[in-house]
């Protein structure tokens, strides 16, 4: 496949700069036509009979197995979820931690981790990761470990500065649980989760599904309480609640996901080439670049992922976001902080990141 042809297969290229998959990604022709196909279907067939469920588990089956393989890991470890928010409540909710316990945190965390640590029971301590740089990542998580931590819960790539946490090398480094938040990892750079204990996925940012879709990596499924199971949990149910769960991570599935984006997600998973991290990477590099050059201040150091954060040059970030907004340039104004971040996949062209810099000349 060809950039032109990759690039084709999204319609919303053709207007827009599109320069925010790290909210949402561009949705394929492909993908809209299967989750329309999907909806047709429940419409003039009905949601009803053997069939239709056997096509709804086929539907499940075959997206864990493909979250497993971009994660690298086994399918039976892999529980669906709606979100990276909800994959971080089932495991904060599982792993049982009390006031004695601490978790070690950065900065930089989203409300989609942060929020099940706050209400997880045990103390937050947080790693200045952002006020350094990334280089010192490792360091500087380390230096927060203490005799009482229980888990470490960091992003692998960090949603504001667009930092990158080397995390296997925390894991090395620390020998800790770890749970890694990869809702800006998982479609733009290469990830191999099988070191950590949990892995979470959003399935609308990097890998250009439908909302809201997501999924979990779980090291040791047994090893990790059930706190909120669902339909999906059970192998099977007596009249008094007892139950046999699940074998693997599927017991921690989210419940019912709808069928035509489960259809749609998979379209869209089918759209990715396969030189998509290489080029995504390039073309990150050079939209820093130009930032730089064109005088903005860039967060973002070299080499980091899809993120390029950055400094308008004038007015607050989410007048500047609204303003490239209008001339067709879908940028994102980070919320509490100077910065708005564009986003940069596969798909981005020189023209794209142009506009950009002309957007907010
Ligand atoms: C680092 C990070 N974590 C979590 C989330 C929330 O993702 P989801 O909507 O899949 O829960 C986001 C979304 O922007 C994010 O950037």
């Amino acid at each position: 496949m060809t950039f032109e042809e990759a690039r084709a297969q999204f319609p919303v290229l053709e207007r827009v700069a599109y320069l925010n998959a790290g909210s949402m990604g561009p949705l394929a022709r492909a993908t809209g036509e299967a989750m329309a196909a999907g909806l047709r279907a429940d419409v003039e067939d009905g949601r009803a009979g053997s069939v239709y469920f056997e096509r709804m588990l086929e539907l499940r089956k075959g997206v864990r197995e493909r979250l497993a393989a971009l994660l690298a890991v086994p399918p039976e470890r892999v529980a669906l979820a709606s979100s990276t928010s909800s994959g971080c409540n089932v495991v904060l909710g599982g792993l049982e931690l009390g006031p004695g316990d601490e978790i070690v945190t950065t900065d930089a965390e989203h409300p989609g981790l942060l929020l099940p640590l706050a209400v997880s029971g045990a103390r937050i301590v947080v790693a200045p990761v952002t006020t350094r740089p990334a280089a010192e990542a490792v360091d500087v998580i380390r230096a927060a470990v203490g005799p009482r931590t229980r888990l470490i819960a960091i992003s692998h790539v960090v949603w504001t500065t667009g930092q990158v946490i080397p995390v296997n090398e925390v894991k090395e480094a620390t020998g800790l649980p770890l749970l890694v938040d990869g809702a800006q990892s998982v479609g733009a750079i290469p990830v191999e989760a099988g070191a950590a204990d949990f892995y979470t996925v959003s399935c609308q940012k990097w890998l250009c599904g439908p909302d809201p879709l997501g999924g979990l990596y779980v090291a040791d499924p047994d090893g990790l309480s059930l706190a909120s199971p669902t339909y999906f949990s059970q192998e099977s149910l007596q009249v008094d609640g007892s139950f046999v769960p699940k074998a693997g991570a599927q017991r921690f599935d989210t419940g019912w996901l709808a069928v035509p984006s489960l259809a749609g997600l998979l379209a869209a998973l089918d759209v990715a080439p396969d030189w998509r991290f290489e080029r995504g990477r390039e073309i990150a590099e050079r939209c820093r670049e130009r930032l730089v050059q064109a005088g903005f201040a860039v967060r973002t150091e070299p080499g980091q992922a899809g993120l390029v954060t950055f400094e308008p040059r004038e007015g607050e970030p989410e007048a500047a976001a609204a303003k490239a907004l209008a001339a067709g340039v879908a940028i994102r104004a980070l919320p509490n902080t100077p910065w708005i971040r564009a986003s940069c996949g596969y798909w981005t062209s020189d023209d794209d990141v142009d506009r950009l810099v002309a957007a907010l000349a």
